[in-house]
């Protein structure tokens, strides 16, 4: 069992034998300080900014520190365990990587995608992989070692286009499909609005069309030869207006692995989604960059409730340790980050990433230990207490 924690005697031990400070910022506000300093200013602003006002993303966040651990002392909480049970595996932490689809280009290398299923590979989290990657999911499949990992779908408005999506994800080894919901047209996001810039228009994050057969099949001209004309197809066909509860039955028909519906917040719509023969809630509000206003930690309990027992993930606004502790006693199965990963990624690469989640999980487990809890099972909503 890895002991996470173990990781803070790592760095002060390092500094002690070689002067040696980490590489990397140890808060979120470090992160993305860091970030701000190294990414062409529009692309931070596509990864900082968010809908409306930006009120959601900020309101994500406090909604945590509305919440409270209840120490309890002499415990024996010395070894934790942090492994979750989801869809059959053993996962070593309940941690994720909520899918990022602009990832490719926030590497040094233009790769980024690679970077977070190494990063994945290396420390068995799972990257939820989105469909906006700057390198073919196969490739990235390749590099995710024995990681169970998912696919995320962004439901184009050509049903045969996303079958063929689906069908490859399988065939290359992803272990679920999550299909995001809340996209079907794009956020309100005055930061790119005032650039006029959006990383995809522009060609960015879009191998997995320009390699699928079937999306190629649409194109007059190949996206190496007309690559302007394959973009205008891609926005054309990106966003599904149309999709409504009766195509969850295509959807869920089109594959046997795992289906998780994201961006899941009412109890009904869980109903509805578990009536369709979904495995899993993504509990989401795409980090407050969709639907202004719309809460998300304040949602997962009744979400929770409504699922019964099917795995419920959960992100947006996920800070710190105690942050992924808090959202697991509100009944999380296994949380997603996005943001932070993203900053490491921009840092480091893959040590970047693998960086922000051993200080995320490193804190995790101290958060547990510290409070008297040794494992998940132990964090229930009794552990928390609710602040003003
Ligand atoms: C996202 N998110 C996202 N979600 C998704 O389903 N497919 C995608 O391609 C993307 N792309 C994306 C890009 C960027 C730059 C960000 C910041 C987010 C949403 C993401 O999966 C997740 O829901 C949020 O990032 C979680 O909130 P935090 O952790 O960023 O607060």
């Amino acid at each position: 069992m890895a002991n996470y924690a173990d990781f803070n005697l790592g760095i002060y031990f390092a500094g002690l034998e070689q002067d040696n400070p980490p590489s990397y910022p140890v808060t979120f506000a470090g992160l993305e300080e860091a970030a701000r300093a190294k990414l062409e200013h529009r692309l931070f602003d596509y990864v900082a900014g968010g809908a409306g006002d930006e009120h959601t993303q900020r309101a994500n966040v406090a909604a945590f520190e509305r919440w409270g651990i209840v120490p309890r002392m002499l415990a024996g909480a010395v070894e934790r365990d942090l492994s979750v049970e989801l869809f059959g595996h053993r996962l070593p932490t309940p941690l994720l990587m909520s899918p990022i689809g602009v990832i490719g280009v926030m590497t040094d290398d233009e790769h980024g995608d690679l970077a977070t299923a190494a990063a994945a590979a290396a420390s068995g989290v799972p990257m939820v992989a989105s469909t906006l990657m700057q390198d073919p999911l196969e490739d990235v499949a390749a590099g995710l070692g024995d990681t169970l990992s998912f696919f995320q779908l962004y439901t184009p408005n050509d049903r045969e286009v996303a079958e063929s999506l689906v069908r490859r994800a399988e065939a290359a080894g992803f272990g679920g499909i999550v299909v995001t919901l809340d996209t079907w047209t794009l956020g309100y996001r005055p930061r790119d609005l005032q650039h006029a810039t959006f990383p995809q228009l522009r060609g960015y994050c879009l191998a997995n069309y320009f390699s699928d057969p079937v999306f190629r099949s649409r194109l007059a001209a190949s996206p190496e030869e007309d690559p302007g004309a394959a973009t205008m197809h891609w926005a054309a066909t990106f966003g599904n207006p149309s999709l409504t509860w009766d195509d969850l039955a295509w959807l869920r028909g089109l594959t046997d692995l795992p289906l998780l519906l994201k961006g899941i917040g009412h109890p009904d719509d869980v109903r509805r989604a578990l009536d369709g023969g979904v495995d899993g809630i993504y509990c989401s509000n795409h980090g407050g960059r969709q639907a202004a206003s719309a809460p998300a930690l304040d949602l997962l309990p009744a979400v929770v409730e409504a699922a019964e027992g099917v795995p419920v993930i959960f992100d947006s606004g996920i800070r710190s340790g105690a942050d992924v502790v808090k959202a697991l006693a509100l009944g999380a199965t296994a949380v997603g980050i996005g943001r932070p990963y993203g900053y490491g990624a921009a840092l480091g690469g893959q040590a970047g990433i693998e960086f922000v989640l051993s200080c995320l999980l490193a804190e995790a487990d101290l958060t547990m230990g510290l409070n008297g809890h040794a494992s998940i099972a132990d964090l229930t909503p009794d552990v928390l207490v609710k602040l003003r």
